[in-house]
Formats: C-alpha cells, sequence, structure tokens
C-alpha cells in the first residue's frame, strides 16, 4: 500500500515542517482547486515549485480545462498529475501530452462520475483516482458507493494504481484495500495525529 498524505489538510502552511512530519510516506498529495470546478481555490503552480520534497510529488487538479495549464504543474516538478475525467473535454490528447514529458497520468472520477466514462482510457493511465467524498474539502465523510468503483476496475485491470481520496481513515482504508485500492490519499486524519505513525498504519490495511 502507498500512502499519500494531503497537504490540503495543513492549509498549504508551514510547508517545511508539515512534509518533514511525513517523510516515510511514499506521495505527496497536492490539491489544486481553481475556483470554478470546484468552489474553492487553493494553490496554484508556482506554489507547487516551491514545495521541496524527497516524495513523489502526486498533484490532484480540481480544476476547469486542465489542459490549458497543465505545462505550468509539469514545469512545477509533478511527477505524478490527476486530471478530472468531469473538466477535459479531449482525455486522449491529454494523457499523450502529459506523458510526453515522461510524467505520470491519472485520472479522477467523482463521486458521481460512473466508471463507463473512464473506461477507455485506463489501459494508458499509470494510475485511475477514485473520489470517495465530493472534491472540494478536506474533512468529508467516506462515500462506501466508490468502493464497486475500485472492485470493477481491479478486477479489469489487475496491475493499474489505484489510488483512493476522501475521508480515509484506518477503516475505510481497510474497506478501500480489501476492494482493491493500493494508493490512499488521507488529510485530516494523517496530520491530526502523529503523522508517521498514522502513515504506517495505514500502510498496513492490505496485509
Ligand atoms: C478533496 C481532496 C482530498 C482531501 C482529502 O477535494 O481531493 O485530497 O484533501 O482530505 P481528507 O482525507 O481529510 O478527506
Ligand atoms: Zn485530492
Amino acid at each position: 500500500m502507498k500512502i499519500a498524505p494531503s497537504l490540503l489538510a495543513t492549509g498549504f502552511r508551514d510547508l517545511e515542517r508539515n512534509i518533514s512530519k511525513i517523510s516515510n510516506a511514499d506521495y505527496v498529495h497536492i490539491d489544486v482547486m481553481d475556483g470554478y470546478f470546484v468552489s474553492e481555490k487553493t494553490i496554484d503552480h508556482k506554489m507547487v515549485g516551491k514545495i521541496k520534497t524527497g516524495l513523489v510529488k502526486d498533484v490532484h487538479l480540481m480544476i476547469q480545462t486542465p489542459e490549458k495549464f497543465v505545462k505550468d504543474y509539469i514545469d512545477a516538478g509533478a511527477d505524478l498529475i490527476s486530471f478530472h475525467i468531469e473538466a477535459c473535454s479531449d482525455p486522449s490528447s491529454l494523457i499523450k501530452y502529459i506523458k510526453s514529458f515522461g510524467v505520470k497520468v491519472s485520472i479522477a472520477l467523482n463521486p458521481e462520475t460512473s466508471v463507463d466514462k473512464v473506461l477507455n482510457y485506463l489501459g494508458r493511465l499509470d494510475q485511475v483516482l477514485i473520489m470517495s467524498v465530493h472534491p472540494g474539502r478536506g474533512g468529508q465523510e467516506f462515500i462506501s458507493a466508490s468502493l464497486d468503483k475500485i472492485r470493477i476496475i481491479r478486477m479489469l485491470f489487475p496491475l493499474l494504481d489505484i489510488q483512493v481520496d476522501g475521508g480515509i481513515n484506518l477503516e475505510s482504508g481497510l474497506k478501500a484495500a480489501k476492494a482493491g485500492a493500493n494508493v490512499l490519499v488521507s488529510g485530516s486524519f494523517i496530520f491530526d495525529s502523529d503523522c508517521e505513525k498514522t502513515i504506517e498504519l495505514l500502510r498496513k490495511t492490505n496485509i
């Protein structure tokens, strides 16, 4: 199980200190919100560029027309980029474009979006991101209907990275792991606790 603490829970404050608390994680999950695709606004590519870490920079773009802005995030050092299927009119071209820079590519699906909408693309992705809360803010409750989506995708794509994002704690993390997820994003649950210990506990959910 790979663990991706979400900096959203820190309010993107005190970045150096907060990142030092999660040194045993795999990814650092960076939630970019534009005020259009979701009503909240967080950080932009300039701030993403300032985040210094040895962890994988996992950039979750909750933005409209990601094709217009994705290069800025590539230049800002993103290692993995998730864009939303609901926000993009030509996913095939965007997948190709991101890959052409040697950056990993992932498509995110909102809770109300069906798996059918992404089936055609899954074979070309490094990861799929299943939202288990409505995008826009941290600290919400895990939506159990997301488990069925994870199960379906895992059955069809045994090797694809399946990331689940929203409301992850030990209980929901275990359910997601059992359904077939292998990357857990967790914000408030990690940062409200002893981060390193919680990361290790979450890591064990798939044993
Ligand atoms: C929600 C974000 C999540 C969020 C998760 O829109 O995509 O990454 O930070 O936060 P928690 O773990 O608190 O639900
Ligand atoms: Zn996220």
